[in-house]
């Protein structure tokens, strides 16, 4: 039962920053640099997936964590917040396209550095 419970909270983490990142940003390459209005509460939503399974895991692995671990938490979560800041920025009706362009570089470059940071804190706990 238990694993299926951090599988379904991995996928829940994972998926959801794909679709949501990937929807905000992989948007302006395809010609559509608007995130609608509409998707606001698709954006909320998501937000709430990725902290909701981040957290849980959060709880599960800090406990054993080695040296450095929690520091390098801290950092992603702080970098995850921006992230989120951005793409919510991008579901505003009365931007400039030149913000628009500004929020979603920065996203992308937010969404690169905290795939960094989980993938080190997971080479942190040698898994
Ligand atoms: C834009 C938002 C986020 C993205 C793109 C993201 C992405 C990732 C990725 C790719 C991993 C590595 C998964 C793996 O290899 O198993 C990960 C792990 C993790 N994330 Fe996130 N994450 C985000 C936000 C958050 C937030 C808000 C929290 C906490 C509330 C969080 C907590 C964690 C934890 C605890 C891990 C496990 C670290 C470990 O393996 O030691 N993440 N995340």
């Amino acid at each position: 039962m238990e694993i299926f419970l951090d599988l379904l909270m991995r996928w829940l983490h994972i998926f959801t920053a794909i679709a949501m990142v990937g929807g905000a940003v992989g948007g302006a390459y395809l010609g559509q640099p608007i995130v609608a209005p509409l998707a606001r509460n698709a954006v909320f939503s998501g937000i709430v997936g990725i902290a909701i399974s981040g957290i849980y895991n959060m709880m599960k692995l800090m406990k054993g964590a080695p040296q450095g671990w929690h520091m390098w938490f801290g950092i992603k979560f702080l970098l995850a917040l921006h992230v989120f800041g951005m793409i919510f920025l991008l579901t505003k009706t009365d931007s400039t396209p030149e913000k628009r362009k500004r929020w979603q570089m920065s996203a992308l470059i937010g969404t690169a550095a905290v795939v960094v940071a989980g993938a080190y804190l997971r080479h942190l706990r040698g898994a």
